[in-house]
């Protein structure tokens, strides 16, 4: 247990404050304060945040303000900046903002400046990629590349892959991408079935270069480029780059270390897609764009370290986590982009911030006495609606929803942008407001009807409003929920920086695959499930 969060005055007041506040109304609230749709509103870096359709008054943020100021949150934000190791369990700084500060910046790391490896690495990916772009990189054959293959997981595929989807419009044409990530054999035979191996370029990704899932599929890329160029070791050069923090283990996969692009233990999986980890972004979208995101996330790295709390979105959006989490207790976080380039932001978020915040232990070792990471899922806008939408008007549990809006389109087309915005607004109306069963009983439906049709509404939101997508606006979009997510883990007081939750299963993995062998004579000593489990996979072999 530990006492010290939940039995602090700031803990304390957020309760009382939570007991007076859960039975008012959305409705009561905003029609007591005309503005305050105008003053529960902030804006920063382009970026403008809504957050006056949740269940707050004026005093809640001054409250959640006083817990994070309790738990010493500026301090621990400088302390993520200066390279402090506040990855306690692993003894690693956290520094994933030094990938995207400038050049002439300076962010020491055991005595040294790690700014210029930074811009080293960023400009041997962005000569490569000039190369590879205009087709003056030749496969074994002489041909240019046209197509390349990322093969990573988790931190080294999400990323990459969300990166891809939402600067597509920004994207060389002419380039296939394509992702693999799965250990799934067809995720890599469908990726590859019609590519021809001499115009193919393969990236391995992965900061360890021991994912097992990763590993796998390298080889197997490995073997299937070999198939089909005659067994010739050496045209491998010309068509596999390794990115990763491990360049022994590089050059033991037969990947010469000058294709390697190198990021560094203080960079996490899940924080890395702006690193080497990018190179498939970059790719695609050439070294301007991905510089152009990568200012995008420094200047919401400046926003979070310079603005005053209370002005601060990261800041805000985290403490609102805390405030449903803790005192709503809602379960999950619905985040729901209007923006079809989007459509792999809301995947991308479930492994920051559930690999980040799904903890229980403390940072002294000691088992929380309240919840900790919300669970993260959504859906594109409008496909949503047509989907789960239902349960977040009128289902029993409440939701809190981040809505992702732009004003312009980057394909406008018609009517198509006003019809998609129209629809954000009117789904966080109809969250917050609903429609009384005086409102439905007025527009003549059956008695019996009018339950059925009745919508409770007080269902909170946020909205965020920027333009139009950009490579500076992902930039800045990634950087928010980067950093909200330490501002949780700082109320919550645990580190957001390991996933030891992640290795029971794969030990317990490499022992099973032995084991699957029918062949294979010890004895089985898993439980009763696991061991009859085992012997049907055997049976069906
Ligand atoms: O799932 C655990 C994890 O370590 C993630 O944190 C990471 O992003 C992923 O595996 C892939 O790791 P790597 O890049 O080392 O292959």
């Amino acid at each position: 247990m530990n006492p010290a969060l939940t039995s602090s005055p700031q803990w304390h007041a957020l309760e009382a404050h939570y007991n007076d506040i859960r039975g008012i109304h959305l409705r009561e609230m905003f029609a007591k304060n005309p503005r305050r749709g105008q003053e529960l509103a902030v804006e920063g870096v382009g970026l403008y945040l809504d957050y006056s359709k949740n269940r707050i008054d004026g005093d809640t943020l001054g409250l959640l303000l006083n817990l994070a100021k309790s738990v010493d949150l500026p301090a621990r934000v400088e302390a993520m900046f200066n390279g402090e190791k506040i990855n306690l369990t692993e003894g690693r700084a956290v520094l994933h903002t030094a990938l995207r500060a400038p050049r002439d910046a300076s962010v020491l790391v055991d005595g040294q400046n790690v700014i210029p490896d930074v811009h080293a690495v960023l400009d041997k990916m962005a000569a490569f990629c000039e190369r590879v772009r205009s087709g003056t990189w030749l496969g074994h054959t002489g041909k240019p590349i046209r197509n390349v293959v990322n093969i990573g997981i988790g931190g080294s595929d999400l990323g990459p892959v969300m990166a891809y989807e939402a600067l597509r419009h920004f994207s060389q044409r002419d380039l296939t991408m394509r992702f693999v990530s799965n250990v799934d054999a067809t995720d890599f035979v469908e990726a590859t079935v019609d590519l021809d191996p001499t115009e193919t370029l393969f990236i391995i990704a992965s900061k360890t270069f021991t994912t097992i899932e990763t590993m796998t599929n390298a080889q197997t890329a490995r073997d299937w480029f070999l198939a089909r160029v005659d067994g010739e070791e050496s045209a491998i050069a010309k068509h596999f780059v390794a990115l990763s923090t491990n360049a022994e283990k590089v050059a033991a996969f037969g990947i010469d270390t000058q294709n390697m692009f190198e990021f560094w233990d203080w960079v996490g999986g899940r924080y890395s897609m702006e690193s080497a980890i990018g190179l498939s972004t970059m790719l695609a979208v050439g070294p301007d764009v991905f510089r152009r995101m990568l200012a995008g996330f420094h200047e919401m790295d400046q926003h979070f370290r310079t603005t005053p709390l209370e002005k601060n979105l990261p800041v805000i959006m985290g403490l609102l986590a805390v405030w449903y989490s803790n005192f709503f207790r809602a379960e999950t976080t619905a985040v729901l982009p209007y923006d079809q380039y989007l459509k792999r932001f809301p995947a991308y978020l479930q492994q920051l911030t559930m690999e980040s915040n799904g903890k229980y232990i403390t940072t002294a070792g000691t088992e929380v006495d309240y919840d900790t990471g919300m669970i993260y899922w959504g859906e594109p806008g409008t496909n949503g609606q047509h989907s789960f939408y239902q349960l977040i008007h009128q289902g029993t549990r409440l939701i809190p929803c981040d809505f992702i809006a732009f004003g312009k389109s980057l394909n406008p087309i018609g009517a198509h942008q006003d019809i998609l915005v129209a629809n954000v607004l009117a789904q966080s109306e109809a969250l917050a407001f609903g429609k009384t069963a005086e409102e439905v009983k007025s527009e003549g439906t059956a008695k019996w009807l009018v339950p059925h049709r009745e919508f409770q509404g007080n269902r909170p939101s946020n909205t965020l409003f920027a333009e139009q997508m950009s490579p500076e606006v992902l930039g800045k979009l990634v950087a928010l929920y980067e950093h909200s997510v330490y501002v949780q883990s700082v109320i919550w007081n645990i580190d957001a920086f390991d996933q030891w939750g992640v290795e029971l299963g794969k030990v317990l993995a490499k022992k099973i695959i032995p084991e699957l062998d029918a062949s294979h004579s010890s004895d089985l000593n898993h439980d009763s499930s696991t061991n009859e489990l085992i012997r049907r996979y055997r049976a069906m072999q």
